[in-house]
């Protein structure tokens, strides 16, 4: 197995991508409106959960793919196969420093600290990621002339008031809360977004994810599917917070894959959510593992501080724009995740 945990530098006749040392980068490279094939896909945040399965998509596409990332949540393992790939490159730095990948095709940005658990132990990191990390992959977009993906979240929607959630709903975010840092560092990566486009013409898009899940989250993983799973398997109760009545609408990562990539090759500018509309309570969901895995108990504990009470995306901007919808049923996607686990390739 060949692992390439340094930059395998690409040759290129420019300067390293920095705006401060090149403040006339940007009238160099027009966005080139023909996508190349195949193409050179810088991911940052490549090789964690939704990174490696767009990572893998891509190169069955037989693009050539960049994945950085400080493997700060990013597992080896899970690269194993990708690193085997002549056409795969992992680059192992931090989105925050300035980034050389030589010449790319594409951009797409998703590296983040992710996950509550994470975020409330790393909120400066998180902020950090979030907006100069966001810059910093803007830049090399901007360098090179090249579609720039921006992965936000629905948590810029905060608690929402509004109920599916629309992208022109502008969200109910508290920027204080434990995990303001988050949903305040997509805040600011959507700005940026935007700020390029209208300073150089960049060509971007940006997607807001909604709960995505699937084969590929790891045991040390916090968040809710994978929480549950490991829970259900060890036979173990599986923690309600607040009795489970708060809603999420949980998209099979297969799907949010092709609904990225669509977003990716079109010239559409969004913001589009990108999830399912398939809303669950979290006590039917704890249910519905217990019942796939056969084992496991549903416990009722009191609930978070900022848990936001209902979240389901309108897809309607997604199925005009992308021809795009999730076609997975919650059920098949969590037998699908129970049996990656029971392999025992989460632990
Ligand atoms: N999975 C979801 O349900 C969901 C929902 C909404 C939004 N998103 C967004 O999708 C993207 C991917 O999420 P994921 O579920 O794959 O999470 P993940 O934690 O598995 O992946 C994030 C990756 O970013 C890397 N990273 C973190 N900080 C970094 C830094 N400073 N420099 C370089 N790499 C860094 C981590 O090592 C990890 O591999 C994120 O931007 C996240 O905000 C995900």
């Amino acid at each position: 197995m060949a692992i390439a945990l340094t930059l395998r530098r690409r040759p290129t006749d420019r300067s390293p991508c920095d705006a401060a040392t090149s403040p006339h980068l940007y009238e160099l490279a027009p966005y080139r409106e023909e996508p190349m094939s195949p193409r050179h896909v810088l991911v940052t945040g490549g090789a964690g959960f939704i990174g490696t399965h767009l990572c893998t998509a891509l190169l069955e596409r037989g693009d050539h793919v960049t994945a950085l990332d400080d493997l700060s949540a990013g597992h080896l393992p899970a690269l194993d196969e990708l690193l085997d790939n002549d056409r795969f490159t992992l680059m192992k730095q931090d989105v925050t420093e300035p980034i050389d990948s030589g010449p790319v095709d594409a951009v797409v940005h998703m590296a983040i600290p992710v996950g509550p658990e994470v975020v409330t132990r790393r909120p400066i990191d998180t902020l950090r990621a979030g907006s100069i990390g966001t810059l910093n992959a803007l830049n090399v977009a901007a360098e090179h002339g090249t579609r720039f993906l921006c992965l936000s979240s629905s948590e810029i929607y905060g608690d929402p008031l509004v109920h599916p959630q629309h992208e022109d709903y502008r969200g109910n975010v508290d920027p204080t809360a434990p995990l303001g840092c988050y949903d305040e560092g997509k805040r600011f990566a959507e700005a940026a977004t935007f700020a390029y486009r209208r300073q150089h013409d960049l060509s971007v898009g940006i997607i807001r994810p909604f709960n995505v899940y699937g084969p590929g989250m790891y045991a040390d993983d916090r968040r809710v599917v994978p929480t549950f799973i490991r829970q259900a398997l060890a036979g173990n109760t599986l923690t309600l917070h607040g009795g489970g009545t708060q809603t999420r609408s949980l998209c099979y990562v297969d799907d949010f894959v092709t609904g990225l990539i669509a977003m990716l090759d079109s010239t559409e500018t969004g913001p589009v959510n990108v999830g399912s509309d398939e809303e669950t309570t979290i006590r039917d969901l704890a249910e519905l593992v217990v019942e796939v895995a056969g084992s496991g108990a549903v416990e009722v504990v009191p609930g978070r501080a900022q848990d936001s009470s209902v979240r389901c995306p309108d897809l309607t901007r997604a199925r005009k724009l992308l021809s795009w919808a999730p076609t997975t049923p919650l059920r098949t996607g969590i037998e699908r995740t129970v049996a990656w686990a029971r392999t025992g390739q989460a632990a």
